[in-house]
């Protein structure tokens, strides 16, 4: 998709949080049949944070992911003129952004949430840098985050030994366009597949007995693994190829390949698909599962934070998942 950028959007910090309760395949193994082999082998995930207790909700996580950002580079949150929450397991289905506004204190940005499971974060990123560009808005801070563990069925093991909980936070800002650092982007959606992953709101089975009206509510993730793991490795090299394509970049240029950290099988297939070497892979998903919204910026900031990343470096950055949606943003680092 082509774009009319009037100005440049910079990424000024990221930030992140996970849970401090860890979940390792052998205790989740005495909660259903399964084994470390089995999960390692074929998903590459060791471990996983849960938010368990009482006392932390999915705004706790993005708050701390939020301020981490905002201190590293000593902005105060009013300077935040929006925020965007990408999550699919708010804890208010009218939306959870706004209390991360007041938590922060961002008193003058406007928040919202969106939600497209674990696309989130690209659509929240590609969505922010659209108001820096035409100039509604100087300064956006994205938060993806999930706790799906609430939303996991712990007795289905094709799903609950999937997913994590976790959030991270990017701060944009608009800037001249010679300093742009999201290059393109290249965004996609097939709901006739919307079956092969979801978590439906389903109806009582009796209505309430004077209005003919049924009431129900949401359910667990349900999701065709081989099917969602077909559309990836399908799916997301094309998205990328079209991304770099648009943007005349060769794809041997690509110095990180940072994909939605779901299974490393897909991960490693992508790469074999587009010949990046496996070793330019940005990968965390061995310690904290697939956190949906939250994986591409905790796995970012986590490489950040290993000074993997260096100056000028060419990233794709692509999330795919339930919808079926999927889509892909380039970014040259700078410091
Ligand atoms: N432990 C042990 N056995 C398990 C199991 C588990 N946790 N989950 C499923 N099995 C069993 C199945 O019952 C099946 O047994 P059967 O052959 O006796 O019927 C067998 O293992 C194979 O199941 P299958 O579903 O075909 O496995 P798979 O090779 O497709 O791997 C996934 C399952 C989920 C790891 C894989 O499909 C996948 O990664 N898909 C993508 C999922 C994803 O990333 N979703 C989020 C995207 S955002």
């Amino acid at each position: 998709m082509k774009s009319l950028m009037m100005q440049g959007t910079q990424i000024l910090a990221t930030g992140s949080a996970v849970p401090d309760f860890s979940l390792s395949n052998e205790q989740i193994s005495q909660i259903v049949e399964t084994s470390n082999e089995w999960i390692l082998t074929r998903t590459g995930i060791k471990k996983r944070r849960i938010l368990t207790g009482t006392h932390q909700s999915i705004i706790d996580l993005a708050v701390v992911a939020a301020l981490k950002a905002l201190n590293k580079i000593a902005m105060d949150a009013s300077e935040i003129d929006l925020i965007i929450l990408a999550t699919s397991s708010p804890n208010d289905l009218f939306g959870s952004a706004s209390q991360i506004q007041a938590k922060i204190k961002a008193n003058n940005a406007v928040a919202f949430d969106l939600t497209a499971a674990c696309s989130g974060f690209v659509l929240g990123m590609i969505t922010a840098s659209q108001f820096l560009q035409n100039g509604s808005y100087k300064t956006v801070l994205v938060i993806g985050a999930d706790t799906l563990s609430k939303w996991v069925n712990w007795s289905d093991r094709s799903t609950c030994i999937l997913f994590g909980d976790g959030a991270g936070a990017m701060i944009l800002q608009s800037c001249s366009k010679l300093d742009n650092q999201i290059l393109g982007f290249q965004l996609n959606t097939d709901g006739n597949y919307c079956n092969h992953l979801s978590l439906l709101y389903e109806e009582e089975i009796n209505p309430h007995p004077i209005l003919n009206l049924y009431q129900g509510s949401f359910k667990y993730i349900s999701m065709n693994g081989k099917e969602v793991y077909k559309f990836a490795v399908s799916q997301v090299p094309l998205s990328i190829l079209k991304c770099l394509n648009s943007l005349n970049i060769d794809v041997n240029d690509i110095d990180w390949l940072l994909l939605h950290q779901a299974n490393d099988r897909i991960l490693t297939a992508v790469a074999d698909k587009l010949s990046i070497d496996t070793n330019k892979i940005i990968m965390n998903l061995n310690k904290y599962g697939n956190t949906s919204a939250a994986s591409i910026p905790l796995a970012l900031d986590e490489a950040l934070e290993q000074k993997k990343i260096s100056n000028n470096d060419l990233i794709v950055i692509s999330g795919f998942g339930a919808g079926l949606t999927w889509g892909t943003a380039i970014i040259k680092w700078k410091y």
